[in-house]
């Protein structure tokens, strides 16, 4: 399947404006792009308690995965900073939970058109897969 990262980093982009962060004034966009084409964004919400904020990947992929979106092969992050932002620790669990095998296509907003592309398995190497021991 050929995917087109640029796309998916416009929608990104697009995604972006509806984040609300106004404690870090730092917007980050997400879109997942699903097997079957289908375009899923997401932006980042922030909390006044600071550690409930949710990042705009999982923004995004909570709102895929409760829409009953699956086979996601792509996911697209765009924010104004150097180089794109890399997704926290956090989000890459997500990822590696419900998009194992997704490309990730990282880009500032200010470049559009420089995609930095990575795998999630890249990212997160060894994820927790599960309480799959039986322990009694
Ligand atoms: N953030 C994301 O939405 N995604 C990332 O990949 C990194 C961080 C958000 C969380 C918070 O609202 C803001 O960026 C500053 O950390």
């Amino acid at each position: 399947m050929k995917i087109d990262s640029q796309k998916l980093v416009e929608a990104a982009a697009q995604a972006r404006e509806g984040s609300v962060s106004p404690y870090s004034q730092f917007k980050v966009g997400a879109a997942l792009l699903t097997k079957s084409g289908e375009i899923i964004g997401g932006a980042n919400v922030e909390s006044a308690s600071y550690g409930l904020t949710c990042c705009a990947e999982r923004v995004a992929l909570f709102k895929a995965l409760t829409d009953g979106k699956k086979n996601f092969v792509a996911v697209a992050v765009v924010a104004r900073c150097e180089g794109g932002p890399m997704p926290c620790g956090a989000c890459r669990q997500l990822l590696a939970e419900y998009a194992p095998d997704a490309k990730v296509f990282i880009a500032d907003s200010r470049a559009p058109g420089r995609i930095r592309e990575f795998t999630v398995r890249e990212l997160l190497p060894a994820a927790f897969a599960g309480a799959s021991l039986k322990l009694n």
